[in-house]
């Protein structure tokens, strides 16, 4: 199943497969700081969403609240939160457990911090094995190197007695992804995979995950701040600005006729294809933190379309040109206009 097969079946899923991850209504608090305010999307069997957005954005506190590994001090509400129909916000520890590593797969940004130092890849990925498929030490071991092969590790054998700082940032990325898909999740989930690699391994992990998740049909939520990965592996995208979702829509189409301000000056943010030209700062200031975010739209104080009307309520989504939904109520004029 290649990318372009599973986005003919059309925006959100229509025609597609049944949704496997819903999330209708999530908000996560520390203390009485909202971070995440109000935050739903579905995702397909087998399709890839994107939350995409800068720094601060509320999109790794989003992806813990999933999995239920907010940390202490941190509430989070969800009127629904499912995986293939199975309430995911009243499960009880112990099943999140077995259901994280098994069902749902997960990586981070930074391998080294959530690979174990003093223990040898191989022990990492056999005890995850024994834990939650059952296996005996020599099937897992067997197991664990078929997996470090499939991530593209040459002499897996070798490395399975190596340590984690033995082994380049690129491998040690392939060896959290062994991890994540060692026992066939329906449901993989990668926060900014990518942003601590050099940018030609950047390329070969997405490659890798993109391949694994078509083999595996596994379902992928991948969070980055950076629009250009999410072009090359995305069938749908949510946009994230300051704990909400300013945009939705197919990957295609929201590059085709993105509608949201925000989502246009990341767009035009991106780097030019002549690497000569220097990159556009579209988007003037930074994202405010929850404690400073202002009253109605929270991206007001950056836009350049921003009216009183943004200042006074919080705009909904509403269906958009992007194919998906926008919340701006400005939309006419800012469509009006060219983007740069
Ligand atoms: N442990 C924490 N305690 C308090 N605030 C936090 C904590 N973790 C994250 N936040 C806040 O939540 C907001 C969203 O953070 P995060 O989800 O990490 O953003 P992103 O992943 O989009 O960069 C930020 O304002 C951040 O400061
Ligand atoms: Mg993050």
């Amino acid at each position: 199943m290649s990318v372009a097969a599973v986005r003919e079946d059309g925006p959100r899923g229509e025609a597609g497969p049944a949704p496997l991850l819903k999330v209708r209504d999530l908000s996560v608090s520390f203390g009485r700081l909202t971070v995440v305010d109000g935050v739903s999307f579905e995702v397909a069997e087998g399709r890839t969403l994107a939350i995409v957005g800068e720094s601060g954005c509320g999109k790794s506190v989003s992806a813990l609240a999933l999995t239920r590994l907010l940390p202490r001090g941190a509430r989070a509400d969800v009127s629904e939160l499912t995986l293939a129909g199975e309430d995911l916000a009243n499960a009880s520890e112990q099943r999140m457990e077995a259901l994280r590593g098994s069902a749902i797969g997960m990586i981070f940004q930074e391998p080294m911090t959530a690979l174990n130092p003093v223990i040898t890849i191989g022990t990492q990925i056999v005890e995850t094995l024994m834990r939650h498929e059952r296996l005996p030490r020599r099937a897992a071991r067997e197991r664990a190197q078929n997996l470090l092969t499939r991530v593209g590790i040459p002499d897996a054998a070798q490395r399975l007695d190596e340590y984690p700082h033995q082994l380049s940032g690129g491998m040690r990325q392939r060896v959290m992804i062994a991890i994540a898909i060692a026992c066939g999740p329906k449901l993989l989930i990668a926060d900014e995979p990518t942003t601590a690699l050099d940018v030609t391994i950047q390329a070969q992990i997405l490659e890798l995950l993109r391949t694994l998740q078509a083999e595996l049909g596994m379902a992928l939520v991948l969070i980055t701040h950076d629009l250009g990965v999410v072009s090359a592996v995305a069938d749908d995208v949510v946009v994230m600005y300051a704990g909400r979702i300013v945009e939705e829509a197919p990957a295609e189409t929201l590059f085709r006729k993105p509608c949201h301000p925000y989502t246009r000056g990341l767009i035009a943010s991106l780097p030019p294809a002549d690497a000569d030209l220097p990159r556009l700062q579209a988007i003037p200031g930074i994202v405010p933190p929850p404690s400073a975010w202002p009253p109605g739209c929270r991206f007001a104080p950056r836009c350049a379309y921003a009216a009183d009307v943004c200042r006074s309520a919080m705009p909904p989504l509403a269906p958009a040109p992007s194919g998906g939904r926008a919340a701006c109520v400005r939309l006419d004029v800012v469509l009006a206009e060219e983007m740069a």
